[in-house]
């Protein structure tokens, strides 16, 4: 009988992320707030006899070969086991491609998951994320997905109870414009941040306590200069959805997905009615516990 398991890749947004100095090794240090969606790719591996590792995707838009981060898992993980691959990866896609929602690292992140269940080999959780990092900065977080700081280059992880009740997240995401995080980041002057600790932990702390009045005045996205400056489009949604004014409001990663933060649905709902949705696509989701482990 073939093996086959069925895995949940959730989404990410980035509540803070403050870029910090460029290290020797080409990476910025980060300090991040990470949070988990209920927006899920969902994939499936299955055993076959058919040598190497094939890859399908209802999307023709993404890649099924060396270039997925997909690929680049499954290739790390049966290379540090010694195992000759044989393996179907399917991915049912409905993250946004390059929308700075780490599509590609969560699905990256849920075959590694999948992989070392199917093939019994005892990693622990920190074992996977530690030889994860070489696919992705962001794969260590989505191994275990929820909510964490994440520092170094993303790779750091200090993991919090995602806590409840959720919140609503609308994401906005411009259609035809497609963000590359090493664009972003190459583009990104240091120094330009004037931040401080004390901020950071404050705004952990609020977002812990809920507390969206802090939050929609504290938050803060350093690559947004960067993408800002290239698409004008989605510092439009900003300040759309801002004019609303009761969520906080922000884009996530590189971008160019913009996303609000709502106590409830209606909130959520009332902001939408203010974008033009022949020139956004949509989502209404909520904060998760991430669901790869
Ligand atoms: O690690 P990942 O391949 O996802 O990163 C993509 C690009 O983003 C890197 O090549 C690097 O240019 C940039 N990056 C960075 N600092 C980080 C994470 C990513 O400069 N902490």
């Amino acid at each position: 009988m073939k093996r086959t398991l069925i895995l949940q890749a959730p989404a990410k947004i980035n509540i803070v992320l403050w870029v910090k100095e460029k290290r020797p090794d080409g990476y910025h240090e980060l300090s991040s707030i990470m949070q988990s969606l209920s927006l899920v790719d969902t994939i499936t591996l299955q055993e076959t006899r058919e040598e190497g590792i094939q890859i399908e995707c209802d999307n023709p838009d993404v890649p099924r070969d060396q270039k997925n981060l997909v690929y680049k898992a499954a290739q790390l993980f049966f290379e540090h086991f010694g195992i000759s691959p044989g393996i179907i990866i399917r991915i049912q896609k409905r993250i946004p491609i390059a929308a700075g929602l780490a599509g590609g690292s969560t699905d990256a992140g849920a075959v590694f998951n999948g992989l070392a269940r199917l093939y019994d080999k005892g990693m622990t959780m920190a074992d996977r994320m530690k030889l994860s990092m070489a696919v992705g900065s962001d794969v260590p977080f989505v191994i275990r997905g929820g909510l964490a700081v994440a520092q170094g280059r993303g790779e750091l992880l200090n993991f919090f109870e995602t806590p409840r009740p959720p919140l609503f997240v609308l994401i906005a995401v411009p259609k035809n414009i497609e963000v590359s995080t090493k664009w972003c980041y190459e583009n990104y002057k240091p120094g330009q941040s004037k931040r401080s600790e004390e901020n950071f932990r404050d705004i952990l702390s609020a977002y812990r306590k809920r507390d969206l009045e802090f939050l929609k005045h504290n938050v803060f996205n350093d690559l947004e200069s960067v993408t800002f400056k290239r698409h004008l489009a989605v510092a439009d949604i900003k300040e759309a959805l801002n004019s609303e004014g009761s969520g906080a409001v922000l884009m996530s990663g590189s971008g160019p997905s913009v996303f609000g933060l709502y106590t409830d649905r209606k909130a959520a709902i009332k902001a939408a009615s203010r974008l033009d949705i022949t020139k956004v696509n949509l989502f209404l989701e909520q904060t998760s516990r991430g669901s790869n482990f």
